[in-house]
């Protein structure tokens, strides 16, 4: 059995002061019943982890904790970057990694996704590996070989009880922050094929594997999205930044 899943990803947005309102915010607007069916995330800047953390122990919140990337050195001289065991130590459980902006706006490789996804589960988390194709890409038919290749070399090397702790986010990059989300039809079709991938490489690691669709999720369009069998959840970008719109979204399924 796949929980769903809805991971909000708040990018470069929320201060620490924020980040505590937004949580509490989106706390109080949950049931204990809504974290039976579904399970929450939230990643908010690496600035907020601290202070999420303190909100969510000191709460005792059911909301979980999520970074937005990391770096796969355990240590050393990377001035800028945040390494895996340190996130451990914040009580996160979730890092995204090769999101759609890291690889173009930072010109992220699928090896690099490779080594971070790697780091996320030597320290007991789970990765988010994020995957999708450009408008060109889908308009020349290869949406497939482009998220057959990301996935191949982002998982390249783990094994199948590996490869089942990580949960793999379908976000076709055309749809991000533009307010056009895929078709239902269309994001479950490239969802279906993505467990299939996981399948053939994997086995039965594609049973356990959780799919999320991620680009302009919003209240109104995610119960199309999880009426599809193989979508277990969402990586929800701007609307994850108002609280009743996150847990419009969570409560989907109330
Ligand atoms: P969006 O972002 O929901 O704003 O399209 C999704 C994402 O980038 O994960």
């Amino acid at each position: 059995m796949r929980k769903n899943l809805i991971v909000g990803n708040w990018k470069m947005h929320a201060t620490h002061l924020e980040t505590i309102q937004m949580v509490q915010k989106l706390s109080y607007r949950l049931e204990p019943s809504d974290y039976e069916r579904v399970e929450v995330v939230v990643c908010p800047p690496f600035t907020a982890l601290r202070s999420a953390q303190t909100v969510i122990e000191v709460d005792h919140l059911r909301i979980g904790l999520g970074a937005q990337n990391v770096f796969w050195e355990e240590e050393g001289a990377y001035t800028g970057e945040v390494a895996a065991g340190m996130l451990a130590k914040l009580a996160v459980a979730y890092v995204i990694v090769g999101h759609s902006e890291r690889r173009q706006l930072f010109g992220e490789s699928d090896a690099d996704a490779n080594r971070k996804v790697g780091a996320v589960l030597e320290h007991d988390m789970t990765p988010i590996l994020c995957v999708g194709e450009t408008e060109a890409e889908r308009e020349a038919g290869s949406t497939e070989d482009k998220v057959a290749a990301q996935l191949r070399v982002g998982l390249q090397g783990l094994q199948a009880g590996a490869v089942e702790k990580v949960v793999i986010a379908y976000e076709p990059i055309w749809a991000i922050g533009t307010g056009r989300t895929a078709s239902a039809d269309d994001a479950g079709a490239v969802v279906t094929f993505i467990r299939g991938l996981v399948a053939d490489e994997w086995g039965p690691a594609a049973e356990a594997v959780r799919i999320l669709y991620g680009g302009s999720v919003n209240p109104g369009n995610i119960a199309g999205m999880m009426a599809k069998p193989d979508i277990d959840g969402a990586l929800v970008g701007g609307a994850s930044l108002d609280p009743d719109s996150l847990a419009s979204i969570v409560r989907f399924w109330s």
